[in-house]
């Protein structure tokens, strides 16, 4: 027998839409980031390692960053003005386009891997760091269900500065507040270093 339900044929075309709805803000996002290619590169990966690496992110963390910028809570000379006058729908559009983006992976320094690999897999119990793993996954490929940003390639410096804004209080977020206020200097430089080598796995 072959029977299809009839809500298939309905459900099908939905999700078709909303594919093409997808690839469409992806396509506006693209127009609309001519503006940020400066700094982040024309697909989101770029050379110059202070600014972040956006390809491949997932789109509900690029969102909330670029909220938060608007906002106020996130604060940065140089990005906070470019996000200032984005609409809801060029954050959504821009967020789609990065997303979809594949990133270009990096490589991690020799000398820095073994306390690295140590920090972020294994974590500190000595001074109550947890591993980074449980978040950001083995490959740094994040969660983007439960809000974990991915980290697999970003730029090192990019890495410290973050994780400093952290432990200072600069960057506001309670789990890595905490996580980052355990950090040593030479963990911190290991660990940003780390996560640049770290490539996702499937
Ligand atoms: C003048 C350089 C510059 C330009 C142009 C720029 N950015 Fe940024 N962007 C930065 C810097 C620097 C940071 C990191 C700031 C910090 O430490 O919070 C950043 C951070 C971000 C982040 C957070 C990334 C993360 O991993 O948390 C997003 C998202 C972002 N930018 C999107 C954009 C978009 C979209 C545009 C264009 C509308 C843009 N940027 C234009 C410099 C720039
Ligand atoms: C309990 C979950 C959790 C653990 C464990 C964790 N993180 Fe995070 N991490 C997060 C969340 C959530 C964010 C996003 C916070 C925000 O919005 O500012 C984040 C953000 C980050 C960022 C900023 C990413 C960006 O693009 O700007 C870095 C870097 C980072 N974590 C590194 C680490 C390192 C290194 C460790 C291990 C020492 C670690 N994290 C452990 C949850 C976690």
């Amino acid at each position: 027998m072959n029977v299809v339900h009839p809500a298939l044929p309905i459900l099908a075309l939905a999700l078709v839409s909303w594919a093409v709805q997808g690839t469409d803000s992806a396509q506006a996002g693209r127009e609309k980031a001519a503006t940020c290619s400066a700094c982040h590169g024309p697909d989101g990966n770029n050379l110059q390692d202070i600014y972040p690496k956006l390809a491949g992110q997932h789109a509900p963390y690029l969102e909330a960053q670029l909220r938060a910028y608007q906002a106020g809570t996130r604060q940065n000379v140089l990005m906070a003005p470019m996000a200032v006058s984005l609409s809801a729908q060029d954050i959504a559009d821009l967020a789609a386009f990065y997303a979809q983006q594949p990133p270009q992976p990096g490589t991690a320094t020799e000398e820095l891997v073994e306390l690295g690999k140590r920090v972020y897999r294994v974590g500190n119990s000595d001074s109550g760091v947890p591993a980074c793993t449980a978040c950001h996954g083995p490959g740094g490929s994040g969660n983007v269900l439960a809000g974990y940003p991915k980290l697999a390639g970003q730029h090192p410096a990019y890495n410290v500065t973050q994780l400093e804004a952290y432990r200072t209080g600069e960057r506001v977020n309670a789990v890595m507040q905490a996580i980052a206020a355990r950090l040593s200097d030479p963990e911190i430089r290991a660990v940003a270093d780390y996560i640049h080598g770290l490539y996702e796995t499937p």
